[in-house]
């Protein structure tokens, strides 16, 4: 492993903004972020694979009013949006390391008011279709610790991942879904917050549109 990504893990081990295993916030959390973590108790806003972590302290930076929680399974990338909310003095936003298939290890029902999704590896291949992070047995999980009335946002380079969403959504019990296949010629510019991350910068530069499906479980 590279001498910088063995710095990265270092820092987080140090970081009161990074919760992974081998913290004792790692087993106690569940149900208690606003208590444990938080400064103040506010509604909570989960990324999921948040990578650098750009929606997460981007959100935290314009809304103080709320907390927000990345989560993502590699340490590197949660190092970065761990460095730049300690370097803008934000206490309302923490990373959570940890695989999504674990999430219920962390939430309870009822802990989370909003769920953003950024730019998941759409995972094309028919055989990885249950690894699509909105393939039903994650929406399962989202619905055990989202609040009834959040939305899950989901934002993706992919027309292929967002036809399966829109797919999904047929069958899967929803309200109030809304979509565009392209958001910057959308009346949608307002939901995204005018973040953007690594990924759709990268996107966008190739010419892409960004696909934006917003929708409650
Ligand atoms: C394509 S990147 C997007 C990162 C960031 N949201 C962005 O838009 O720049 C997908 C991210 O999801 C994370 N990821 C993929 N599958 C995961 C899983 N099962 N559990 C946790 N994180 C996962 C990856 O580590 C990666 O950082």
């Amino acid at each position: 492993m590279g001498k910088n990504k063995l710095k990265r893990f270092a820092a987080n081990e140090q970081s009161f903004n990074v919760i992974q295993e081998g913290k004792e916030l790692y087993k106690t959390i569940k149900g208690q972020w606003n208590k444990l973590q938080f400064a103040d108790n506010q509604p909570i806003t989960v990324e999921i694979g948040c990578g650098n972590g750009e929606y997460s302290v981007g959100l935290a930076k314009q809304f103080s009013n709320k907390n927000f929680i990345g989560t993502d399974i590699k340490g590197a990338r949660i190092f970065k949006g761990s460095t730049e909310a300690k370097e803008l003095n934000l206490t309302n936003v923490a990373f959570l390391r940890c695989r999504i298939e674990y999430i219920l290890e962390f939430f309870q029902k009822d802990e989370v008011d909003e769920i953003w999704i950024t730019f998941p590896d759409p995972q094309l291949k028919e055989s990885r279709e249950k690894q699509r992070l909105t393939h039903p047995r994650f929406l399962d999980l989202y619905k055990q610790f989202l609040k009834k009335d959040g939305f899950i946002h989901l934002k993706t380079d992919s027309r292929e991942l967002t036809d399966f969403t829109l797919e999904i959504l047929k069958e899967y019990p929803h309200r109030e879904l809304a979509y565009t296949f392209d958001l910057y010629s959308s009346d949608f510019l307002n939901d995204h917050q005018g973040i953007q991350t690594k990924y759709e910068r990268i996107f966008l530069a190739e010419g892409k549109k960004i696909n934006y499906i917003k929708f409650k479980i």
